[in-house]
């Protein structure tokens, strides 16, 4: 009889743990590397109240900025072991998952960012969201910061002006190729430990973009910004397939589409931003932007195009005429 009842009592106990274990909500722990007042920081959060909103008591998203959870050198490391749900990294810190996402960081591939939105939504680009299942992640959608710029603590207008200077980049191998092309020095460093860089001068310059530059403060740091709009700093929303694939159908469509919402706000901030933002940096006075004219222009082409032969094998040449041709 004691038996029985004990029997009787741990099975009670073990469904009401059950129950328990299953009122749990899913934690999606969404880890970025940007402020919270950027284009990526602000779609995160957006992304977190409209989760919130339409799963009560089903998901809960945690969101961690400015590389408080892990940096873009972990943090898809961690990804795949469970650790983090959702990020974002920049386009350019996906080689080890893949090389064809290298076409983004070809210069002055893309004229505008209607051009990089247009080839992100075509058919190459949405293959690309799925071009690292195999490693075990999946894209989920694009969302756009806007075109880089190149600071320097001396004046570049040409690229014989940044000859031997010592310029951060992000981990990619086409921007190493792109500064060398100049006969600059690429070096490749975390974004958490750009601005140190800068204001100890460590490094000469960094390329980022309007909104990247103000809310790090590197326009405090550098006196001049070069207006080149030479290539793209744009990001793919990714998540494991693991943790994606044990998803609830109902709640994965739940979160899919907060998602997309998020991103479209996200990517109208982007936009604002980037005008917005250039825009504080001149009223600050404390970095001059400077201006290039067509002339100049054609000259950094020229400099950097060679780069787009020497990745054409890794990238493909038809997801780089694709990624072209998006400019009509
Ligand atoms: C980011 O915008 O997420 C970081 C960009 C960078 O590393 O420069």
């Amino acid at each position: 009889m004691k038996i029985r009842l004990f029997l009787a009592g741990a099975l009670l106990a073990t469904s009401a743990l059950a129950t328990t274990v299953l009122a749990k909500p899913v934690v999606i722990k969404f880890s970025h590397v940007v402020a919270e007042n950027t284009p990526k920081g602000k779609m995160a959060n957006r992304f977190k109240e409209l989760v919130e909103k339409r799963l009560p008591g089903k998901v809960e998203v945690k969101v961690f900025p400015s590389a408080q959870l892990f940096g873009d050198n972990k943090v898809l490391e961690a990804m795949l072991l469970g650790d983090v749900q959702i990020a974002a990294p920049s386009l350019s810190k996906f080689k080890r998952y893949t090389k064809k996402l290298q076409v983004f960081d070809l210069p002055f591939l893309f004229n505008d960012m209607q051009a990089v939105e247009k080839f992100q939504k075509s058919p190459e680009g949405l293959k690309l969201l799925s071009s690292m299942q195999k490693k075990g992640l999946q894209g989920l959608g694009y969302i756009h910061n806007g075109l880089k710029q190149l600071s320097a603590n001396t004046k570049v207008k040409t690229p014989a002006d940044a000859k031997n200077l010592k310029f951060r980049i992000m981990a990619s191998d086409v921007l190493a190729a792109q500064f060398q092309a100049i006969d600059a020095m690429p070096l490749k460093k975390p974004f958490s430990e750009v601005f140190t860089l800068l204001q100890t001068k460590a490094i000469d310059g960094q390329e980022n973009t309007w909104s990247n530059i103000y809310s790090k403060k590197f326009f405090e740091v550098q006196p001049f910004i070069s207006e080149t709009n030479h290539g793209v700093l744009d990001y793919m929303v990714v998540t494991s397939t693991e943790f994606w694939s044990e998803l609830p159908v109902d709640i994965r469509a739940e979160v899919k589409k907060s998602l997309d919402e998020a991103i479209i706000y996200g990517n109208k901030v982007a936009a604002e931003k980037a005008v917005k933002d250039r825009q504080r940096i001149i009223d600050s006075k404390r970095s001059e932007v400077v201006a290039i004219s067509a002339a100049e222009r054609k000259k950094w082409i020229n400099a950097m195009r060679p780069v787009w032969k020497k990745f054409e094998k890794q990238i493909g040449k038809k997801l780089i005429a694709a990624a072209e041709a998006s400019n009509q």
